[in-house]
């Protein structure tokens, strides 16, 4: 079979392995899909103290969500989803797995991150009737799902941004109200002009500091992510550095909180429960991108990094 491990040289690269033997307590599962995700960035960079997810070194095997049937056994053919995907077998401990429901569509909607964007947006910064929402990192992974249930949740006006031009249509079509381009400088004022109420940030820095000037008073900050930080082409992909006008934050009276989906219970039953509801009425879609074949893994990571594709990427194994 084959994985993408760590090279000495720190990429990512497909090498061959044995077929992996289950020990006690685990099964064998043949990978169906995996998804590639930016946050691997930092955890090929030495991983973040008391982050969820530990540091990849060289000769580790990657990892992250996937979806694969059991092999053999009284559950042969039961798929499930677990956190060894970036290989084509996977020996998982049967407490790290969890059944794909038959509640969605298709199996690979369950690799939708909205956990995290319906957590923060009910939690941490929960949306009132008419908001005015800013989605920072509006197009990628968990910013298409938060676009999208910012306004199932009743926001009144969605606006997301984005470092890639190509990609506003798409997000207009997602139902974003209005997309702005980075650098943000003047644009957000100009996109929500009665102000943001509510700010979903995945990246940080410079949309961080327009989310402030353009806030309204009592604004709620849900900070998700740091892309700003963890893909920035020169830095060292583990911080977010950010300067920011605290004094505004004072005089606002704005909220910051950060929000780490992890693994709360409550929420993702909520949040699966929603989701079937949405996507069988078609009022949510789950905007991904299929690549095909684990060899083309390493090459779809760096196209993530470089903002080539639009929301979640997974690789299909067949
Ligand atoms: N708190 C939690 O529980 C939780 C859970 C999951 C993920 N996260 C975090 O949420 C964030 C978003 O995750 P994701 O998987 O959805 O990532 P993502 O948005 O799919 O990441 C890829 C995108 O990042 C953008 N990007 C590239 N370089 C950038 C830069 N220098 N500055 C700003 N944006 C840049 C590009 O989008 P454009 O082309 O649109 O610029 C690219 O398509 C990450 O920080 C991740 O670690 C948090």
């Amino acid at each position: 079979m084959r994985e993408i491990r760590v090279a000495p040289t720190g990429e990512p690269a497909v090498v061959r392995a044995g077929l992996p033997e289950p020990g006690p307590g685990e099964v064998l599962v043949r990978n169906r899909w995996f998804t590639v995700f930016a946050a691997l960035r930092t955890l090929l960079a030495g991983g973040v103290p008391g982050a969820p997810l530990p540091a990849l070194r060289p000769g580790d095997t990657l990892f992250g969500p996937a979806i694969g049937e059991i092999v053999g056994g009284p559950d042969a053919g039961a798929l499930v989803r677990h956190m060894r995907g970036w290989r084509e077998y996977a020996a998982v401990p049967v407490s790290e797995i969890d059944p794909v429901s038959p509640a969605l569509p298709d199996p690979v909607a369950h690799f939708a991150q909205g956990t995290t964007a319906y957590g923060a947006l009910t939690r941490a910064a929960p949306i009132r009737p008419g908001d005015t929402v800013f989605v920072s990192g509006g197009a990628g992974s968990v910013g298409t799902m938060a676009g999208q249930i910012a306004r199932l949740l009743g926001a009144g006006r969605v606006v997301g941004s984005t470092g890639s031009a190509w990609k506003a249509e798409r997000m207009r079509e997602l139902g974003y109200d209005a997309v702005v381009t980075r650098p943000l400088d003047e644009q957000l004022a100009k996109a929500a002009p009665d102000g943001v109420d509510v700010l979903f940030d995945n990246v940080g820095g410079g949309d961080l500091r327009a989310a402030i000037a353009a806030a309204n008073r009592s604004a709620r900050f849900a900070l998700v992510g740091a892309l700003s930080g963890q893909l920035a082409q020169h830095g060292s992909g583990t911080t977010g550095p950010v300067e920011i006008d605290s004094y505004q934050v004072i005089l606002k009276q704005i909220t910051m909180t950060g929000y780490s989906a992890g693994g709360d219970a409550e929420v993702r039953a909520e949040w699966d429960a929603r989701f079937a509801e949405w996507l069988s009425a078609g009022r949510i879609e789950f905007p991904h991108v299929l690549v095909d074949g684990i060899e083309q893994a390493p090459q779809a990571l760096r196209d993530v990094w470089a903002g080539r594709h639009f929301g979640t990427v997974v690789v299909t194994l067949t």
